[in-house]
């Protein structure tokens, strides 16, 4: 997948821009709030409907502006294809692909891949299990429609759930109704945590070896995938965790939510045996999550047969000489974008960006 062409109006601090892409290596550089990351967002936002930092579309919009639009002409192994995004201060987004308007978000994800990664990813290896259900999340929608729909599916029953446990006033009222609930929910628990489990056991070998590479070899890295939902997963999880649930039902109505299930789930991340989260030094943790978006590149070519776009916003200033050399041996193999302050010693299209604007095209 290569994105050939980028077009801006009113997005962030870009009025108007018009940029034709290199197919290997495009790199922005400039200094400090010139708009390097907000490039970096408009193409993640045609790629997966949302922005990787705007909780709402409307941000994105340049300020004291009606509309912004994003444009993106990508070229697939057997097709091109067009992403517009039309972003409104007062009403929802619109999409179109290949002009024609598409009706859910889950029709955009999966049709160009995309692999952020920038030093707020640490968050991943560091932070709160959400953070590891967001990067399964994100992975695998691309990849499996299905998976995306299951999951929208599945956190609407979940929240109908834990709503009967607010409107009823007591427990007996819950077990009247909670069984509709309760095979519902358990349908699509089992599809999320089987596929997450295939993720984790999937990216592991990759992982694995872009740790290795990047680290230069000395600390072995393990995942394992940690269902939330109590059960083992095996032929009669739907039963179990059926079983499971009315066990904590009394518990449950009383905290007023579930308390098994995909939502609870987590990756546990170790280095020679050591978890990472909790022991591992800040550079380790950083080659952890480097490790794990790399993986992600490969993971997403074997399934669908092309590399993703890769986007780096800012990661190099944060590795020694040796290992940003070995990240750009890594780069080499698809697409990618990269934010930085500084050349380093890359090479490819360089732009430079100054006040939402590029000044200069050197390759
Ligand atoms: N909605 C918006 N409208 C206009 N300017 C914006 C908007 N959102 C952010 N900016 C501006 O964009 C700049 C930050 O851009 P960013 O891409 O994060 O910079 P960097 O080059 O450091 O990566 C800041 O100057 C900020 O004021
Ligand atoms: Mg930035």
């Amino acid at each position: 997948m290569k994105i050939t062409e980028l077009e801006l109006q009113n997005f962030r601090n870009y009025k108007t821009l018009k940029v034709p892409f290199d197919e290997k290596v495009n790199v922005f550089i400039g200094k400090n709030a010139q708009g390097k990351t907000n490039l970096l967002e408009s193409i993640f936002l045609c790629c997966i409907g949302k922005s990787f930092k705007a909780s709402k579309d409307k941000e994105m919009i340049f300020w004291g502006e009606e509309n912004a639009c994003v444009k993106m002409n990508v070229q697939k192994k057997f097709r091109d294809l067009k992403v517009e995004i039309f972003l409104n201060k007062l009403h929802k987004k619109t999409v179109k692909i290949n002009s024609l308007p598409i009706r859910r978000i889950g029709d955009l994800i999966g049709e160009v891949n995309v692999v952020f990664f920038s030093p707020q990813e640490l968050r991943l290896v560091k932070e709160s299990p959400e953070e590891r259900r967001k990067f399964m999340d994100i992975d695998i929608s691309q990849q499996s429609k299905r998976y995306f729909y299951q999951l929208s599916r599945y956190e609407k029953i979940l929240a109908n759930r834990n709503k009967l446990f607010k409107i009823c006033s007591n427990l007996e009222a819950v077990k009247e109704t909670v069984d509709i609930w309760d095979r519902a929910l358990v349908a699509s628990a089992k599809i999320l945590a089987f596929e997450r489990q295939k993720f984790v056991e999937e990216i592991l070998p990759y992982a694995e070896k872009a740790h290795r590479f990047i680290s230069g070899g000395k600390e072995n890295l393990t995942l394992a995938y940690k269902c939330g939902c109590g059960v083992a997963l095996d032929e009669n999880f739907e039963e179990n965790m059926d079983k499971l649930l009315k066990k904590n039902l009394e518990k449950d109505f009383k905290l007023g939510f579930t308390t098994i299930g995909p939502h609870r789930d987590d990756i546990d991340i170790f280095l020679n045996g050591v978890e990472v989260k909790n022991f591992g030094s800040q550079g380790q943790q950083r080659t952890v999550a480097l490790s794990l978006k790399l993986a992600e590149l490969e993971n997403m070519k074997e399934h669908c047969g092309e590399y993703p776009i890769l986007l780096l916003d800012d990661v190099f200033s944060e590795l020694d000489s040796e290992r940003q050399d070995r990240l750009l041996k890594f780069v080499g193999r698809t697409q990618t974008f990269i934010t930085c302050t500084d050349e380093h010693k890359l090479s490819g299209k360089i732009f430079e960006i100054e006040g939402g604007k590029i000044i200069k095209i050197k390759k």
